[in-house]
């Protein structure tokens, strides 16, 4: 398995929509395997393959407690279908944003619909801290980051930072 590199904002590809997957074939069960793998090393809950710099509809994660045995689940072309109410996620973060967290403003339940690595239809119905989780993920899918959904203020002072280090090297 390797170990791969995760793209960073204000990389321009973390912005675009992805493509659907027409074929899960070894290529992409590979990229499976590596993506969770990277996951876990990161550590994080989530990972879209975007943020690997591969431009398809895929993400992994795992909500397990850490103290609890792995379980890694694989959406292929997710989609939410219905959502509800709203919640507000505390303190959210993305490895693709390093050094910033904020709260962010998400819906409370959702439905969602994709395949999995075996083709297989799946819909979840997630609340709480799945539904934060595969709206994070979901939005990378949309070229949208956590940054896009927090005040102008707020997004300001993270790209403030950002640019003052990327001009420092
Ligand atoms: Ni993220």
């Amino acid at each position: 398995m390797a170990l791969l590199e995760i793209v960073t904002y204000p990389e321009k590809i973390l912005s675009r929509p992805t493509r659907l997957i027409e074929n899960i074939d070894g290529d992409i069960q590979y990229l499976i395997e590596n993506m969770a793998h990277t996951m876990y090393q990161a550590p994080g809950v989530g990972l879209a393959a975007i943020q690997v710099g591969i431009n398809k509809s895929l993400m992994v994660y795992d909500i397990s407690p850490k103290d609890k045995e792995r379980s890694l689940q694989v959406l292929i072309n997710p989609r939410i279908v219905s959502s509800e109410g709203s919640l507000l996620s505390e303190d959210e973060g993305c490895l693709s944003v390093p050094d910033f967290r904020s709260d962010v403003k998400r819906a409370a339940a959702i439905t969602v619909e994709g395949v999995d690595r075996n083709e297989k239809p799946v819909r979840i119905d997630a609340e709480g801290f799945l539904a934060i989780v595969l709206q994070h993920e979901i939005d990378h899918l949309n070229g949208i980051l956590f940054i896009d959904r927090i005040s102008a203020l707020k997004r300001g002072i993270y790209k403030r930072k950002v640019f003052k280090n990327l001009k420092r090297k």
